[in-house]
């Protein structure tokens, strides 16, 4: 019987970050967790068509047809339970789970966030906004961070952190890439691998 651990990953969007955790089951990276499920809130992202291409099953989930959070929120965990899901990571997931969800999954919901939390992070911080607000602050050092969810937005405990340097002439968009390449799709399969790991170690 296949004792790894199996993943959901949530996206709502392009899905590089997803694209980087299943390059990184291939090539041996995570080796403790199987990608099993991935499940998106926005029909027409193309994190759908990278799944399928990978033969990953997939689901979409809508909060605008379902009419509440707890509806879509109830909906998401029967996906979950059904697949016997362990992990959560939220690759690119752009919408706040309640904290009757994250309590549920403590310590199971992985989410990787484009710059070094506590900076520029929480409500309103996502995607390039947050490079947006990192540059017109004049940092010269942000990052990727990847952390546990809890009930407070970006509050999690962190599993790990990586630096990347901010050029003269960057725009939110270069910035944005070099954030993704050089930290996001690094550390988001190292912590995913790392969490997979000791979940197996507890298991034995
Ligand atoms: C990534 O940069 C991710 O860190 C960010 O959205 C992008 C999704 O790209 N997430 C957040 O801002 C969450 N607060 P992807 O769909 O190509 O992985």
């Amino acid at each position: 019987m296949e004792n790894k651990i199996k993943i959901a990953v949530l996206v709502s969007g392009g899905g590089t970050n997803l694209q980087a955790l299943m390059d990184a089951e291939k090539s041996g990276i995570i080796t403790d967790g199987r990608i099993s499920l991935v499940i998106s809130n926005n029909e027409g992202a193309y994190a759908l068509k990278r799944a399928a291409d990978g033969g990953i099953p997939t689901a979409v989930v809508l909060k605008k047809a379902l009419g509440s959070q707890q509806a879509f929120e109830e909906a998401i965990i029967e996906l979950l339970e059904k697949n016997g899901i362990e992990i959560i990571v939220l690759a690119g997931f752009m919408s706040i789970l309640s904290e009757n969800f994250t309590k549920k999954y403590d310590k199971r919901i992985i989410n990787v966030h484009p710059s070094l939390i506590p900076s520029f992070c929480g409500k309103g911080f996502y995607g390039l906004h947050v490079h947006e607000a990192a540059l017109s602050y004049g940092v010269k050092v942000t990052g990727a961070t990847v952390h546990f969810v809890n009930e407070i937005p970006d509050g999690g405990e962190i599993i790990m952190q990586k630096a990347v340097e901010i050029l003269e002439d960057d725009t939110p968009e270069t910035l944005q890439r070099r954030v993704m390449e050089q930290a996001e799709w690094k550390i988001l399969p190292l912590s995913v691998q790392k969490v997979c790991h000791s979940l197996k170690e507890d298991k034995k």
